[in-house]
């Protein structure tokens, strides 16, 4: 049984369906949400589907070596980032090599970066007459939306869409395939 760890800083739509998806599983437990939002949605979902849910500030996330700790103590295996706003620091890469992904919600590299996120992404995407948007599923590095693209599904940007139809379509995505995914790159470990 491989223990992956979820991050993430607001309402937690993804991590609930990763949760969900591999409640059964016989190879995958998810044992931890992490947060650096006290209040954030993902800890109540987190409750609900008994799930342990903590939250640091973020100079704790971005110092690094305490929550490495705290992720040996529960002996995990991955980390999925899932809407998590906050740097990754170098003690969770060395601790963790290749065992952190993350989901962005545009096909990367366009429209990623420092500050691109949620809503600013569809936003940047509508204003710059996009006719496609999507998904990409890559390795974290030291540098924003940089790693190693692991996997891009597309959806077309229509005619009147708003920041919230194009973040709805890419959401379906994201729940139709992030954690095939995550099953797919941990089962390869
Ligand atoms: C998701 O759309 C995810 O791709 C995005 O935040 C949203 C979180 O939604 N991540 C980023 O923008 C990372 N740069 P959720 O809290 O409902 O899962």
């Amino acid at each position: 049984m491989k223990n992956i760890a979820i991050f993430a800083s607001g309402n937690g739509t993804n991590a609930e369906n990763i949760i969900r998806y591999f409640s059964n599983s016989e190879s995958i437990n998810v044992a931890l949400v992490l947060s650096n939002k006290t209040k954030a949605g993902v800890h109540e979902r987190a409750r609900r589907l008994g799930v342990p849910s903590l939250s640091f500030p973020r100079d704790v996330f971005t110092a690094g070596e305490p929550i490495v700790e705290l992720l040996h103590e529960h002996h995990i295996d991955f980390i999925v980032l899932a809407g998590f706003l906050c740097y990754v620091a170098r003690p969770l890469l060395d601790a963790y090599p290749g065992k952190i992904i993350n989901i962005h919600p545009s096909l990367l590299p366009k429209f990623g970066g420092k500050g691109m996120y949620g809503d600013h992404v569809h936003q940047a995407v509508l204003a710059a007459g996009e006719t496609e948007s999507g998904i990409t599923i890559h390795y974290i590095n030291e540098h924003y939306d940089e790693g190693g693209i692991i996997f891009q599904a597309t959806c077309p940007v229509l005619p009147g869409d708003t920041p919230d139809s194009l973040a709805s379509r890419v959401h379906a995505l994201e729940y139709a395939y992030f954690p095939k995914v995550i099953e797919e790159v941990v089962s390869k470990e």
